[in-house]
């Protein structure tokens, strides 16, 4: 169900759980201190109650109300990226923030967008958490129908057209003494290199087995279908390819494109709606043509597949 702007607002405003559109993807609102309706959100998504939130916030200005000490370097990381698809985790935070959105954690993950709805909706909401408006373990919402075919059509829907982006936000997590990348998303690492002086590492796992971002552990991104991610398609096995309108595939192959090799945003923006569109044609298994470059924001797209097949 489409909301208009203000009744999106007041809904938030009055401890509903609204979807409402990023720049990266589709996220699933509640305000920062409605503690009943983000346990909502937990719900709805069947989220595991272990995987923490990230809080939205209209400016980074706004930070100072949570966070008491702010780790080297995060003040020119926000004034180069935000708003925009970088997420930032930091300690030192204050009571204020619920347990329920750090599921427990002493750091909380922050963000401000920079979708022109999103933004204008926290500045009449205050901070928003929201994860990705999508079932637990399923592709992305990357527009307001992927929203509605995963929660009804009656569920509440801000639209505001497709998210350019098209994954999510990278998020980067200090440790104490440098930056490190804990999850890929929509900032390649090699960019933030301009700002910190250094390329920060990419770090899934922690020197104690614990995993930095515990989402991490989790079953993502995942059609039904089956993916074969593969870098030389060949004629048999599966009829149905993921690919790219660039190739030649084998004759009698139905492909689903994810636009041109010559940029990986393309390709980005595409790779949600792809995925959905192999469950909504009934594809039970696919090929995935992975035969692109290891580097930018194509190491993004690899590690969504990868996660998308391995489930
Ligand atoms: O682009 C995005 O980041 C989207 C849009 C809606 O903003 N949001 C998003 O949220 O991707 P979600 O919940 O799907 O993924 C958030 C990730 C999870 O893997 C979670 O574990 C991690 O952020 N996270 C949240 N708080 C954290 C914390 N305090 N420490 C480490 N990881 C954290
Ligand atoms: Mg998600």
């Amino acid at each position: 169900m489409r909301l208009e702007f203000n009744e999106a607002v007041s809904r938030l405003k009055s401890g509903e759980v609204v979807a409402i559109p990023t720049e990266t993807v589709y996220g699933l609102a509640a305000c920062l201190g409605d503690i009943h309706a983000i346990k909502k959100i937990y719900s709805l998504k069947s989220r595991p109650e272990k995987n923490p939130l990230i809080i939205h916030l209209h400016s980074a200005s706004m930070i100072k109300d949570y966070v008491a000490e702010l780790p080297l370097g995060f003040n020119q990381l926000a004034q180069e990226f935000w708003p925009g698809p970088l997420t930032m985790v930091i300690p030192y935070i204050s009571k204020k923030i619920p347990q329920i959105v750090t599921a427990g954690l002493p750091t909380a993950a922050f963000r401000v967008p920079e979708h022109p709805v999103a933004l204008a909706l926290l500045e009449m909401t205050g901070p928003l958490v929201m994860p990705s408006a999508n079932i637990s373990g399923k592709p992305s919402a990357t527009s307001a129908d992927h929203v509605e075919a995963d929660f009804g059509q009656d569920f509440p829907v801000l639209d505001g057209g497709d998210c350019i982006q098209g994954l999510e936000s990278t998020i980067l997590y200090w440790n104490g003494q440098v930056w490190v990348v804990a999850r890929l998303g929509s900032i390649a690492p090699v960019e933030f290199a301009r700002v910190l002086g250094y390329i920060p590492e990419i770090v899934v796992k922690d020197k104690d087995t614990a995993p930095i971002c515990p989402g991490q552990i989790y079953r993502h991104y995942a059609p039904k279908a089956h993916l074969i991610l593969t870098e030389s398609v060949p004629e048999n096995g599966p009829n149905a390819v993921v690919g790219f309108i660039d190739r030649q595939y084998p004759k009698g192959k139905k492909v689903y494109s994810l636009g041109s090799l010559t940029e990986a945003r393309g390709p980005a923006q595409m790779l949600y709606a792809v995925l959905r569109q192999l469950d909504d044609d009934g594809v039970e298994r696919a090929f995935v043509d992975i035969d692109f470059p290891a580097e930018g924001l194509w190491l993004t797209l690899k590690e969504r597949l990868l996660k998308a097949a391995s489930a």
